[in-house]
Order: structure tokens, then sequence, then C-alpha cells
């Protein structure tokens, strides 16, 4: 394969493809969509994020519609068949839905390891009156064999690092997009150079960005045209300011 392949489709179909075409990955790092527009509700989803002041959401019913109505189950259908006999899984998510997503994953032969989170350092104050206000994102760590595991000492799965800047959405907005940095330490930790990477929940790119940054080999899909052409900027170095700005706050 090419060191970066971009797939516009629903991750079913394309995860299909893969398959038959006898491609494994070394690891799955994605971020599926949460549910969470169900759950909150469409009029609310700026609130959570960004503050109930704020006006200007990218966070609208419109722009969330991927996240209504979503089931876990299927895709994860698709993890034993797609990586390698030994690989990592890292799957972001609410954290009202990890229960049921490690409750799949061990049915299929995964074995789940544990929950951990992004800690975000600068955490909008939604309605931090009535509240605490968590500002995390969580992340569950799943492995089938024997998994690479870069560490010097020990990690405690809080991964420390500020809200997206607004330097990495130049290339257009994505509701959901995660920082550069948090992607590239989750990505050092789990694989190695050289190593194939799978976001089939790819977004606006940012788990392409980062393999491309540690030289890691990437597949990505995306089913929103919208998303898909802000990754594919971001990614096929259109302009690589964007990757060089983070490699040079290292
Ligand atoms: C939570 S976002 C990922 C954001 C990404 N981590 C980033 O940094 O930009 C989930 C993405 O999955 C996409 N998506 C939802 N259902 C999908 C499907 N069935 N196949 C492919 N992509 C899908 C959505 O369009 C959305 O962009």
């Amino acid at each position: 394969m090419n060191k970066t392949e971009l797939y516009l489709g629903g991750c079913l179909e394309e995860m299909d493809k893969l398959i038959r075409q006898n491609i494994q990955v070394d690891a799955i790092i994605t971020d599926p969509p949460f549910n969470l527009v169900g759950k909150i509700g469409a009029d609310k989803m700026h609130m959570f994020r960004q503050g109930a002041k704020c006006k200007d959401s990218s966070m609208t019913e419109e722009k969330m519609s991927f996240d209504t109505g979503f089931s876990q189950e299927a895709w994860l259908d698709r993890i034993p068949k797609l990586l390698k006999k030994d690989g990592n899984i890292i799957i972001f998510n609410d954290w009202e839905n990890m229960g049921d997503i490690a409750k799949y994953l061990r049915a299929r032969g995964i074995k789940v390891k544990n929950l951990n989170h992004w800690q975000k350092t600068n955490p909008q104050p939604a309605e931090w009156r009535r509240r605490f206000v968590g500002g995390r994102e969580y992340i569950l760590h799943a492995v089938k064999g024997k998994i690479v595991f870069n560490v010097e000492k020990l990690h405690k799965g809080v991964f420390e690092y500020p809200l997206t800047p607004q330097r990495e959405k130049k290339h257009g907005k994505h509701p959901n997009q995660k920082p550069i940095s948090l992607m590239e330490e989750i990505i050092g930790i789990l694989s190695n150079k050289g190593q194939i990477i799978l976001d089939p929940f790819m977004g606006s790119g940012t788990t392409g960005v980062a393999c491309k940054n540690l030289d890691r080999e990437f597949i990505g899909i995306e089913m929103e045209e919208e998303y898909f052409k802000i990754a594919e900027k971001r990614i096929n170095n259109v302009d690589n300011s964007e990757q060089e700005q983070e490699k040079s706050m290292k």
C-alpha cells in the first residue's frame, strides 16, 4: 500500500473492501460518533463544548448529523479480521457507551485493557455553577496478542492537553477535532515507525496528520465529503505549515 490511503465512504463498506484485499493493520486508533446529540439534544450541543454564551458553534444539528442513531456494533465486528495478531486498539467515546463497547469487543475475542482519558487543561466552563466541569474525553485501550507499548516510565493513562488550537483548523472546522499532540502521544506509545494505523472515522484527519509526523503508514475512512476534504488537505501536505508548527513546538 501507499504510505497514506484515504477513502471517502461508509466505514463498513470500506472496511469490508480492506478485508477482501487481505489488508491487516498494526493498530486501529479512532474516534467514532458518541451519540451525544440524542442524549443531550442538538440545541444544547454548543453548551457541552463551548459554553452557554458561544453563538458561533460548529456543533449544529446539521454538522453533527453523523452522530444521531449511530450504532457501534457493526464496525466493531470488523476489528478481528482487520487487526494483525499483535495489535492495539484505541477508541474514544462517551463514558456511557464504553461499557457496551468493552462488552462487544470481549465477545469478539479482544482483550480490553482499561479506560484512560484526555484531560483538557482548559475545558470550557459550561454550567460551572451547576455541575463539576470534568473536561474529560474517555479513551478505551484494547488489544490482540503481544502489543507494542513504548513507555520509559509508568504512564497513568491521563493525557493532558488543551482544546484543539485554532491553527489546526485553518483548513476547515470539524465539531470533534482532536489535538495533533494528543494523537501523537497515543500513536508513539502504541506503534513503531513504518507500522500501519487505521482510523475508520477519521473526521478532519487528525490521526493521519499525527501518523505522517511520526512516520507511520495510515489508512483513513470518512463518509462526509466536507470532512474528507479537510482531512485530505491536512494529510496530503497541500500546506504543511500545520505539521511543521506542531513539530517546532515539541
Ligand atoms: C468524532 S468524529 C472524528 C473526529 C476526528 N477524530 C478528528 O480529529 O477530526 C467522527 C467522524 O466519523 C464520521 N462517520 C460517522 N459515521 C461514519 C461511517 N459509518 N463511516 C465513516 N465515517 C463515519 C463522521 O462524519 C465524523 O466525521
